[in-house]
């Protein structure tokens, strides 16, 4: 559990996994950016929260962070950041100014934010971070990035997969697997998709590929490198998707109950 690894140039990923009663488990991802200001990309859960402060300093000290690039403000995503802004005292917050809001409504410091929006990049020394609009989202203040440098894609929500158990890369997995745990993902995670013009989500999903990324480094699928087509394939016909509905109490106490005499 969070044992960092490199992904790409100066990229390292911080792993860990969510899992999904019934369903299966859910890769979690933090990286970091060794970039000359460098980078944490999210801040994984506070579930984790000793196995994540005891991981970072593995890949870089948290006093030399310059930027904490929060996609969104879920739970998955800023479960630390408080205590990271505690020991990250020159780092500021790049969200969104809806991101900032929820900033003020979690308790955390808005005047370390930093706004950035689609179309802006962020300059972090020796690269420009692209930003964008993933094209899913659970989030209004939902952001991604395009690193030019390393080619890398980041894209927050979008791109993840449920899965029987998790290998290291996404290559491993096998293709229908991936496939039907990305369609589990979308429904549960974006159940507006529902509502969605297959064309309209078609164009956002050219608009990734015209970046061309040489691997894309989603919050909740193992680095993928040099699948993008297979990954936009498995989003591209989620408009439609009839949206994920978890079990209802009494479903829930079954379940239990279940558990129980196998225990
Ligand atoms: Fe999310
Ligand atoms: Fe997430």
């Amino acid at each position: 559990m969070l044992e960092p690894r490199p992904v790409a140039d100066q990229t390292w990923l911080l792993p860990f996994s969510i899992p999904i009663p019934g369903l299966g488990v859910l890769p979690g991802n933090a990286f970091v950016i060794r970039s000359r200001e460098p980078v944490l990309v999210d801040t994984g859960i506070a579930a984790l929260r000793e196995d994540f402060l005891a991981a970072l300093p593995q890949v870089i000290d948290p006093a030399e962070l310059r930027w904490i690039y929060i996609t969104h403000m879920d739970l998955d995503h800023v479960g630390n950041l408080a205590v990271v802004l505690e020991r990250a005292p020159r780092a500021r917050v790049v969200t969104t100014f809806v991101g900032m809001a929820k900033m003020g409504l979690l308790g955390l410091p808005q005047e370390r934010a930093h706004l950035v929006n689609p179309g802006q990049a962020l300059d972090v020394g020796d690269r420009r971070l692209h930003v964008l609009r993933p094209p899913t989202f659970d989030a209004p203040e939902t952001t991604g990035f395009f690193d030019e440098r390393s080619r890398a894609l980041f894209s927050a929500d979008s791109f993840g997969a449920v899965q029987p158990e998790l290998a290291d890369d996404a290559q491993q997995i096998d293709p229908s697997a991936l496939r039907e745990g990305m369609h589990l993902w979308s429904s549960i995670d974006a159940p507006w998709l529902a509502l969605a013009d297959r064309a309209r989500l078609g164009a956002a999903l050219d608009r990734v590929r015209a970046l061309q990324p040489d691997i894309v480094l989603s919050s909740h699928l193992q680095p993928a490198r040099g699948m993008i087509d297979r990954l936009i394939a498995g989003v591209a016909d989620t408009a439609g998707l009839t949206p994920f509905v978890g079990p209802d109490q009494l479903a829930l106490e079954e379940m239990m109950g279940t558990l129980a005499e196998a225990a």
